[in-house]
């Protein structure tokens, strides 16, 4: 499909053939830079970075400079309207009356998503809060692609803070939809959260297999693996044979190790108080057998995670990567902003499902607390929204952040039909709840919240309900 005045929020945005098209761009840009200038005169790109960014900021800058377009650009939070108070939804309005695309890089998980919303010109995250940065991925798998051809079939390891890496988080979708094979190697602690993990196996299909500690692979400590995704397009018996199928991966090599630094200024007060450790990634490492051949990526920054010592070495790909997001920028701006039309057919399908969508305005938050719906400068005019994921158990994400929630009650517009006393909640996981239609649906964190809004304990409630609030409460 045509890219013109298309948001980029996730990687879930692009199909395989629309990323394939950014890097057909990419390359013809690349090969052919100074003819590029003038392709986005007389356009404006806003760059609105409300945390720290090096590469994400200066190769957009570049690129819009290099298509020989404008750009107004926001370093530093506390020099816009944002240090007043200022909500996304009205920064949105105006720059979008200053500029004909947006780049945002902001720390609340949602917020690209929220300031599209209300945006009248394409956004482009470039990284919300742990969430993810769509256009990273693409310079990784632009990396990927260039270095080793096919991603079909590739196996890729994720090492490092796989937790709040949203890098990594992109990549994990992108390394799916392309039919690649994904350990995961994460520091103790900073395992991928569940909201992906759900989503990668029941959107992608795949099997998913998490190893015990005691784990052959896990004993080593040379190249512990916690989890394996075997793409479905390459039939494995990983689920009934686990410890030969991973051996089997192993001994074939890994085709590219992706490191990620520890991304303290997300930990929580527990996580920055605990003793994490974070194994580096160096020429010792890369000796082993199943490293051998793999490339070194890293989004960068890098702190300790990465040893000086692997700059040299042929498999490094990190300065490729960063210096690729300048061509791969120019094409994704140029497309968005329709000077560029995509090249290539759409043959497969996008991979968004479409589930029902929950929004009221009480009842349930989202359970992340870095979700953009948290915040004071957004609760005037944003409700949390939330898609029906799973009913059993019922499970919604947020359309923001994509945190998944797991209410505890629900109630039905059904059972009530207008009069105060049939108004019932019962417990989420009863049967009665299976029998609600998503439009019928009111569902509720707590017995509390559901008393609150005038709901009486139905049948089965009541068992879950006494245990949290005592009767003479
Ligand atoms: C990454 C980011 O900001 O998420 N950096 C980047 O954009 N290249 C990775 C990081 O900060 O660790």
């Amino acid at each position: 499909m045509d890219l013109k005045n298309r948001d980029l929020i996730t990687i879930d945005d692009l199909t395989n053939s629309e990323i394939e098209s950014i890097f057909s761009l990419s390359d013809e840009m690349s090969d052919k830079m100074p003819e590029q200038y003038g392709l986005c005169a007389g356009k404006v790109m806003a760059t609105i970075f409300f945390e720290p960014s090096t590469r994400t900021r200066l190769s957009f800058e570049s690129a819009m400079h290099r298509l020989g377009g404008s750009v107004i650009s926001v370093a530093d939070p506390k020099s816009t309207s944002f240090a007043k108070g200022e909500s996304i939804a009205d920064m949105a309005r105006i720059i979008s009356s200053y500029a004909d695309i947006i780049v945002l890089r902001h720390p609340w998980e949602g917020a690209a998503q929220l300031m599209a919303d209300y945006a009248t010109v394409p956004v482009i995250n470039a990284g919300d809060g742990g969430h993810q940065h769509p256009t990273q991925t693409l310079c990784d798998l632009y990396t990927l692609k260039k270095e080793r051809g096919d991603i079909k079939g590739m196996t890729i390891a994720l090492w490092g803070d796989l937790k709040y890496g949203r890098t990594t988080h992109s990549l994990i979708f992108a390394l799916a939809k392309f039919g690649a094979t994904i350990l995961f190697c994460p520091s103790p602690g900073l395992e991928v959260p569940d909201n992906i993990m759900h989503k990668l196996v029941t959107e992608y299909g795949g099997e998913l297999e998490k190893f015990s500690k005691n784990h052959k692979q896990n004993q080593t400590g040379a190249f512990p693996v916690d989890a394996a995704y075997i793409t479905p397009e390459q039939p494995h018996q990983l689920t009934m044979m686990p410890g030969i199928d991973l051996e089997v991966t192993m001994k074939a090599g890994v085709d590219a190790l992706y490191v990620t630094r520890p991304q303290r200024e997300r930990f929580t007060s527990e996580e920055k108080a605990a003793d994490l450790q974070f194994p580096i990634v160096d020429q010792k490492l890369m000796s082993g057998k199943e490293l051998q051949r793999a490339l070194v990526m890293h989004p960068l920054p890098r702190v300790d995670e990465l040893a000086y010592d692997m700059d040299a070495d042929p498999r490094s790909m990190y300065f490729k990567q960063a210096a690729r997001g300048v061509p791969v920028r120019m094409a994704l701006i140029a497309l968005a902003l329709g000077v560029k039309k995509n090249t290539m057919p759409d043959a497969i399908p996008a991979t968004k499902v479409d589930y029902p969508v929950y929004r009221r305005e009480y009842g349930v938050k989202c359970s992340n607390p870095r979700c953009v719906t948290w915040q004071e400068t957004e609760k005037n005019y944003l409700k949390p929204e939330f898609k029906i994921v799973s009913l059993k158990p019922l499970t919604f994400r947020c359309v923001y952040c994509e945190h998944g929630t797991e209410p505890k009650y629900v109630a039905s517009t059904e059972w009530h039909q207008g009069t105060t006393d049939a108004k019932r909640y019962n417990r989420a996981n009863s049967h009665l709840a299976k029998k609600i239609r998503p439009e019928n649906l009111i569902a509720f964190d707590s017995a509390e919240e559901a008393e609150k809004h005038g709901y009486l304990p139905g049948h089965y409630a009541q068992s879950q309900a006494v245990k949290e609030k005592p009767k003479n409460e």
